[in-house]
């Protein structure tokens, strides 16, 4: 058994969806506060398959966490759970503070409590993977080599600040405790039951509703981008053989400027959805920068390659292909999350940026 925290998430959810593709996959008991980024259906398909346990909480809830290591006795714990959007921290700094930070630290005393009573075999086998971002290592100038994993911390928004922290909490616990912890840092992934607050999945959605598609100052910020399945099966790869204590850089090869990213999606859309009121790119708004923009991310994903033998499935033409298709093919999805919450978010991130 696992325990997978923030599972009916993004990633979480394609993690989840993909272990249990396998029909000899161990089961997975997933702990999810269902927050607005969260989404039971998306786990829809798994709803008679007995080896997915869903349970409705919270990771800062010490009880249930115990209890739920107690009763399942998982061989790992991969902690997906926290507050992933930038934009959101700027308005919001609090609930990242609480998730990210104490929420990962309650989880991290519940597995050392459970981990320190368990028999020599068990001990030695048990992981805590810890997933984390590539934006606490701050922002890169354009000529600067890619992060590597000794790349200092230099987190800049509240959010990479508070994965920074976790990042240091789960350190900590390693060389203090000596609990079994694997941390891997991705950068930006893409995909499937993506939540349409973020970039991508924005542009889709909003072109599709003939809306303006926001493009955040000069639109000339550098990310690389990674097909939320091929981070899942880099996930496997560290949880099965990464060295414990030790942090794996994640990431696409792929590094391209917002605005660069805008376009590819229009164009797909032009191919797939032709509007007959013209190109989808009519629709690209300049508008009001993020305070505390990274200017650029770049992931140098060696050491995975070189320990473990990982390297992306997917090349970006594919993977955008493929995610554009899928929002095409799954409107009752979008719609669904659309909730009143979605509307509300959109007026409150969207309203202050007049067109620039
Ligand atoms: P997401 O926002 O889509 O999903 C987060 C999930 O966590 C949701 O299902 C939510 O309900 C759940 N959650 C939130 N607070 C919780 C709590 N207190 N207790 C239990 N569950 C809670 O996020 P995502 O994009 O899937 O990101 C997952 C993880 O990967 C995060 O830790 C994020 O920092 C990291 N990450 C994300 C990206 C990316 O591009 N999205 C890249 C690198 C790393
Ligand atoms: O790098 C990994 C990170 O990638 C993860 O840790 C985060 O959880 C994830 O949300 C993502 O963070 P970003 O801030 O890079 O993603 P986002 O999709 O919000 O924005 C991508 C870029 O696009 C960023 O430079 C801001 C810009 N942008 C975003 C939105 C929502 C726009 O220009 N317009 C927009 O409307």
């Amino acid at each position: 058994m696992l325990l997978v925290t923030g599972g009916a998430g993004f990633i979480g959810a394609n993690f989840v969806l993909d272990w249990l593709a396998d029909p000899a996959a161990e089961g997975i008991v997933n702990l999810d506060a269902l927050t607005y980024a969260g989404n039971r259906e998306t786990l829809a398909s798994l709803d008679d398959d007995p080896r997915h346990v869903f349970v409705h909480g919270d990771i800062g809830d010490r009880a249930l966490v115990d209890r739920l290591l107690a009763e399942h006795r998982p061989r790992a714990i991969v902690h997906f759970a926290a507050e992933s959007h930038v934009d959101r921290s700027i308005h919001g700094p609090g609930t990242f503070i609480q998730t990210n930070v104490l929420g990962t630290f309650t989880l991290l005393e519940a597995a050392r409590a459970h981990w320190s009573g368990l028999p020599p075999a068990e001990r030695a086998a048990f992981r805590f993977h810890h997933v984390s971002t590539d934006e606490v290592y701050g922002s890169l100038g354009p000529g600067d080599p890619a992060f590597a994993e000794t790349h200092a911390y230099e987190p800049n928004s509240p959010y990479s600040a508070s994965k920074a922290a976790s990042d240091h909490l789960v350190r900590a616990w390693h060389h203090t405790y000596g609990l079994p912890v694997l941390t891997t840092n991705c950068s930006n992934n893409y995909g499937p039951y993506h939540f349409p607050e973020k970039l991508i999945p924005l542009m889709i959605v909003n072109a599709l509703a003939g809306k303006p598609l926001p493009v955040y100052g000069d639109g000339q910020q550098v990310r690389d981008w990674l097909y939320v399945k091929d981070h899942a099966a880099a996930i496997r790869e560290v949880l099965a053989r990464g060295r414990v204590g030790e942090t794996y850089n994640v990431g696409g090869w792929n590094e391209k400027p917002n605005l660069e990213i805008v376009h590819t999606v229009c164009a797909l859309l032009d191919e797939l959805r032709p509007d007959p009121a013209g190109p989808y790119a009519r629709l690209i708004t300049y508008v009001a920068d993020r305070p505390g923009h990274d200017r650029r991310y770049a992931i140098d994903a060696r050491k995975l390659e070189r320990e473990l033998g990982w390297r992306p499935a997917e090349t970006f033409e594919t993977g955008i292909r493929k995610t554009v298709a899928w929002y095409l093919d799954h409107g009752d999805w979008v719609q669904r999350v659309q909730s009143g919450a979605y509307r509300d978010w959109v007026d409150r991130n969207y309203a202050g940026r007049s067109a620039a």
